[in-house]
């Protein structure tokens, strides 16, 4: 039976790549794509999760959510990266601009209505998913498993020093869910920055002539430039589908149980997390953290999935 899941995202583009696997995947039924300001700010992230499924039309529609502020702002967006628009600057029609419910709202309401059976995928800050349980306390019983992408256990950010980009957006939420007594897994900086692909992707891709493969092939040149621009590298990361790929195919993905946290106030660390990895660790063990990945495998099943992804007729 296909695994319910909910997708919070903040398309931006490894967001995007993601759902063109999640959106087609036999494996899953995506019941609610929930957007949340990261990479763009929240309304225009609402937006692209809803352009992104009219480009790519899937067999089934999941419900989708809006976005709203986090608490304190967005100290940051990732459009140096994402593009002026977040998907690499393509500008997508919307065809009719919905008014979605709420993001925390439909999280509530997703996961009550299937106790214990959905799933949630956090491929963005962790404002809606600490919305929720804010809103349902007793939420993160009844949530089956969280997979989060964020965080760093021993390398460096990548916004700060110290922090990586979705925890840094919103490091008291991030708090909030680090230490809520849900089921989580954790696919840090450490392990997504170990996959990279070359431009030779785009020759791996289902053809222009599916959905998924001319969605694919607007958006990731543009990713492709704004790496060699901003880092000189001559390929691109794909954090999100990475930490996807850890739902789909948990095999490839080495983990262990950590007590981790976020730090909140520091002046050079606001947003870093914090893992207990003393000789004798004291703190409670609350998540399950990929410290290794078989790189290859990984990168074969996401290009496998993503040509499944243009299999299925839409
Ligand atoms: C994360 O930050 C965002 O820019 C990406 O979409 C990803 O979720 C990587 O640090
Ligand atoms: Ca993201």
């Amino acid at each position: 039976m296909a695994k319910k899941v909910i997708l919070d995202v903040d398309p931006g583009l490894d967001d995007a790549v993601a759902m063109c696997i999640a959106l087609f995947d036999p494996r899953l039924e995506v019941v609610a794509v929930t957007a949340v300001g990261g990479n763009v700010p929240p309304h225009l992230a609402t937006r692209n999760v809803q352009a992104i499924i009219e480009q790519l039309d899937p067999p089934r529609w999941p419900r989708i959510g809006a976005a709203s502020p986090p608490d304190h702002g967005l100290p940051v967006d990732g459009r140096f990266m994402h593009g002026i628009d977040g998907l690499g600057g393509c500008n997508f029609e919307v065809a009719e601009l919905r008014t979605p419910h709420p993001s925390e709202k439909l999280i509530c309401d997703e996961v009550r209505a299937a106790p214990e059976s959905v799933s949630f995928v956090a491929l963005g800050p962790l404002t809606n998913l600490a919305r929720a349980f804010q809103r349902d306390p007793e939420l993160p019983h009844v949530i089956d498993r969280v997979v989060m992408m964020g965080g760093a256990v021993s390398g460096p950010g990548n916004i700060t020093p110290a922090a990586e980009f979705n925890i840094f957006c919103d490091p008291e939420s991030a708090r909030a869910v680090f230490r809520s007594p849900s089921t989580k897994t954790l696919i840090p900086l450490d392990v997504t920055n170990r996959i990279m692909f070359s431009f030779d992707l785009l020759n791996q891709l289902p053809d222009e002539s599916r959905r998924v493969g001319s969605f694919l092939r607007k958006i990731l040149p543009p990713a492709f430039r704004a790496y060699r621009q901003e880092f000189g590298l001559e390929g691109i990361h794909l954090h999100d589908t990475v930490a996807l790929t850890a739902l789909l195919e948990p095999q490839w993905f080495e983990t262990k149980e950590m007590g981790g946290d976020v730090e909140t106030m520091g002046e050079l660390t606001m947003g870093a997390t914090v893992f207990d990895r003393r000789r004798r660790p004291a703190w409670r063990q609350n998540m399950e953290v990929a410290f290794d990945i078989d790189a290859p495998q990984v990168i074969e099943a996401i290009i496998r999935n993503l040509n499944a992804a243009g299999e299925i007729k839409a």
